[in-house]
């Protein structure tokens, strides 16, 4: 609830509708098809973190790499209004937002090869069995991260739950991924990896390759 009135807070600014309507894309519901180049207006390396909460790693991300774009994706209304609001603050162009299911994103919206890197830290774990359905990684989530990923790109994982850190793993090698030595950069440094390290929690993370001369599907 305190989350909830926060949110609302910060929305009910003077300058937060502003603010966000310099970032956010599809804010309407009627996208068929992401292309990056239009929304920002050039062609560089694409990055896209799912799930980003309040934006804590992908702001200071792209703050550092003015060379490429990146994408925030955020389901829930109010955690992207946030989102919105706090990236419009950062007035960076290579970053946008989009409120929209990332499942839609990877598996429907996104052309072949067309990210250089995706993010998911924290990916909620649905833990009760009859939740389980509601989980973001699936085999079929899978192969669409590595359908958009171009070849030689690189999907960066971090969770807190054991079990699922296995299964998402071995879904993601079942997809065609080869598991990499890079640090994923955002499994400690996300608003939650703070707040778990923060509580002395474990964190599971690892990244994985798109091989270099892969074609899109396997
Ligand atoms: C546990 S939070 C982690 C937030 C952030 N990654 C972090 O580490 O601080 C998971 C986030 O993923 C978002 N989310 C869940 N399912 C999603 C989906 N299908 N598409 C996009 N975002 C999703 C949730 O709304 C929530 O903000």
């Amino acid at each position: 609830m305190a989350r909830l009135r926060k949110a609302a807070k910060i929305w009910a600014k003077p300058n937060a509708r502003e603010l966000a309507g310099h970032v956010m894309i599809a804010d309407d519901g009627l996208v068929f098809a992401i292309n990056p180049p239009a929304i920002f207006g050039r062609r560089a390396p694409l990055e896209i973190e799912i799930g980003a909460g309040k934006g804590e790693f992908i702001i200071e991300r792209a703050a550092s790499r003015p060379e490429q774009d990146f994408l925030a994706v955020e389901l829930s209304a109010t955690v992207s209004r946030v989102l919105a609001v706090r990236c419009g603050r950062a007035a960076l162009e290579n970053l946008r937002v989009a409120k929209m299911d990332a499942r839609a994103l990877v598996n429907v919206l996104l052309a072949d090869a067309s990210v250089a890197a995706y993010h998911v830290y924290f990916p909620d774990p649905w833990p009760k069995g009859r939740h389980v359905k509601h989980r973001l990684f699936t085999p079929q989530f899978a192969s669409g991260l590595y359908r958009t990923l171009a070849a030689g790109g690189t999907i960066y994982i971090a969770t807190d739950v054991r079990e699922y850190a296995g299964e998402i793993f071995a879904m993601v090698e079942g997809a065609g991924f080869i598991r990499a030595a890079e640090v994923a950069p955002g499994a400690r440094t996300t608003g939650f990896a703070r707040k778990y390290l923060a509580a002395g929690k474990p964190v599971f993370s690892a990244s994985f390759r798109k091989p270099a001369h892969a074609t899109s599907s396997r």
